[in-house]
């Protein structure tokens, strides 16, 4: 027979003090003890979930430490709780950091929600990147961001615009938008994705102009 070191046997003192407890329990019963009863439930049923883990075959840290070991998947429960409330940064999770959220919760019940300038972030880490405004903006001669798509053999080659109108559905939008961003792209010269909402009359009115 395997014979457990004292550490190994240590993993069981919990289960042992319920035992102990059981037995008590019972004693004070026989004595006559009023408060005997909730003691011998309690100390029971514990006894019953430490025998209950030693013997079942699931769960290697209950076998190990049993009743104890419930610590450990009550602590894995409210993980994500304790990492929201005492560890995660404000600038932590995706996509919507706490302080992305703690402002739609703060306009969403209608309590202040300005900002003063700055920001908390680390924009000077490696690895952060921004688009700054510049005091000395660049003179672009060519306005019309275009790419030929198709070369010389090409039957239909096609300047594409490099600004489009990106999908927006009849429905997300009304007929009149629609209506007014086909026109815009058209004199513009441009691709309009109407989206995969409802395929609107509208549309197709919109797009004959
Ligand atoms: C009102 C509205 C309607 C949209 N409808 C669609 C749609 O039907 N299909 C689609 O793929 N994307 C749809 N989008 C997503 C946009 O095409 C686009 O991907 C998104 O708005 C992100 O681009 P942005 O950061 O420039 O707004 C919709 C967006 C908005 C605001």
């Amino acid at each position: 027979m395997k014979v457990l070191t004292s550490t190994q046997y240590a993993r069981y003192t919990i289960l042992g003090c319920t035992i102990f407890g059981l037995f008590a329990a019972a004693v004070m019963a026989v004595a006559g003890h009023q408060a005997a009863l909730a003691f011998l439930v309690i100390f029971g049923l514990l006894t019953a979930l430490g025998i209950h883990d030693l013997t079942q075959r699931h769960h290697a840290v209950l076998r190990n430490y049993p009743i104890i070991g419930h610590i450990r998947f009550l602590l894995e429960s409210i993980r994500p709780e304790i990492r929201q409330y005492l560890i995660e940064s404000d600038n932590d999770e995706l996509p919507f950091s706490r302080e992305a959220r703690s402002l739609v919760y703060q306009r969403a019940k209608g309590a202040e929600d300005k900002r003063p300038f700055g920001t908390s972030e680390k924009v000077y880490e490696a690895g952060y990147s921004w688009v700054t405004h510049s005091v000395a903006p660049k003179i672009i001669t060519d306005t019309d961001f275009r790419i030929p798509i198709g070369g010389p053999e090409c039957r239909q080659p096609y300047d594409a615009s490099l600004y489009n109108i990106s999908a927006m559905s009849f429905g997300a939008l009304s007929g009149n938008a629609i209506a007014a961003l086909n026109r815009g792209a058209k004199k513009g010269g441009f691709a309009h994705d109407t989206g995969e909402g409802g395929s609107a009359a509208i549309t197709a009115k919109a797009a004959a102009t």
